[in-house]
């Protein structure tokens, strides 16, 4: 079974094509971050004109270099949410129609879902089950996976995602968007010793996050160094450290309470360095094993999409009806592979 991935949800453009035996077959990325970095953050609408421009050629470039014709697919996956509308119905209109002219099924997926079983790519894929904590700029989720489509929430967010703090806090620090990666390499030349900013919500039980008082943090201690040339720096560090040791306690915490053995680890906040070595090194603490995805498919890709189609389809899920695109989607809605429509 071969498929064709479309990842249009946000501001990045991802194609990929994966076969169930072979594995990934091709992948290409077009980010949009050029064309948004003046306004310091995704315009809706240039994002839905660039993606209509994108599609069609990266397609044909990823079908190419995969050397796989239109007539070797077997089905379309495509985000169906959640994401910016005119962004999705961009992938899932062009998703549809080369489907309907193809003859082939076409499934809407669900773009967390995406992250969550992005790990599996690689070439040590987690067994289920496993603990999943998903960091992107729109989710901080820690979620008890036991199969596919069974997911239970643990624990998220009560405010600011944990994507969407790095890169208001980066704003303030006048870094350039996209601020996560940007905020992280300013962090590497921080004094470690200088500020000690609070780890949200550790001091009770309970998996949920709040990140957007560390911003406010970041603010006020800006605020008093004005004029201190490696306060930046600085911020960023124990802005970093903090989030870090956050999520490192409450990924603990769930292992323990779960008593699962593998964490996975996925989205774009996913990439940071710093993160990736202290779960390392708790995970280990706690005699289980992680998996990351590499760090190109942390952030938004086609692959992660295509997969969930294929893992889909193969177990009998029935293709979509209809075009489907809905911007807010929780993941706990989803339901294994079935005869009944995903959403
Ligand atoms: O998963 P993703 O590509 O898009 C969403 O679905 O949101 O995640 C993007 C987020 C942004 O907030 C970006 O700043 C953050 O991930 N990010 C990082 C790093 N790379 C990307 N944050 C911290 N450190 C990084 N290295
Ligand atoms: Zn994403």
């Amino acid at each position: 079974m071969r498929i064709l991935g479309l990842e249009t949800s946000c501001d990045e453009t991802g194609i990929a094509v994966y076969d169930r035996d072979r594995g990934l077959l091709g992948h290409a990325l077009y980010s949009q971050v050029g064309l948004h970095a003046e306004y310091g953050g995704v315009v809706p609408e240039l994002a839905s004109r660039d993606h209509v421009r994108k599609v069609l050629p990266l397609v044909r470039q990823v079908l190419d270099e995969a050397g796989v014709t239109t007539a070797d697919l077997d089905g379309i996956a495509y985000t169906a949410g959640p994401g910016l509308i005119g962004a999705l119905l961009v992938g899932a209109s062009v998703a549809r129609a080369l489907g309907w002219s193809l003859a082939i099924p076409v499934l809407g997926v669900h773009h967390m879902e995406g992250h969550l079983l992005a790990p599996m790519l690689e070439p040590d894929p987690p067994a289920f089950p496993f603990v999943a904590l998903l960091v992107s700029g729109g989710h901080t989720l820690l979620v008890q996976v036991e199969g596919l489509g069974q997911y239970r929430l643990l624990g998220e967010t009560v405010d600011d995602a944990v994507g969407e703090a790095f890169d208001k806090t980066a704003k303030l620090l006048g870094l350039p968007y996209p601020g996560g990666p940007e905020l992280a390499r300013l962090a590497k030349t921080g004094d470690p010793a200088r500020f000690r900013f609070p780890r949200p919500m550790t001091d009770r039980p309970g998996l949920a996050f709040s990140f957007s008082g560390l911003k406010t943090f970041a603010v006020t201690t800006l605020r008093r160094h004005q004029d201190d040339p490696t306060i930046r720096a600085d911020i960023a560090h124990a802005f970093q450290e903090a989030v870090v040791e956050t999520l490192a306690i409450k990924c603990r915490r769930a292992l323990r309470q779960t008593g699962a053995r593998r964490l996975i680890v996925a989205g774009g906040v996913g990439a940071n360095a710093r993160l990736r070595q202290r779960l390392a090194e708790v995970t280990v603490e706690e005699d289980a094993q992680v998996h990351f995805p590499r760090p190109e498919f942390c952030t938004d890709n086609g692959a992660m999409i295509a997969l969930v189609g294929s893992l889909r389809l193969q177990a009998g899920e029935r293709p979509d009806p209809e075009l489907v695109a809905t911007p807010r989607w929780r993941l706990d809605e989803l339901k294994p592979p079935g005869p009944v429509r995903n959403v």
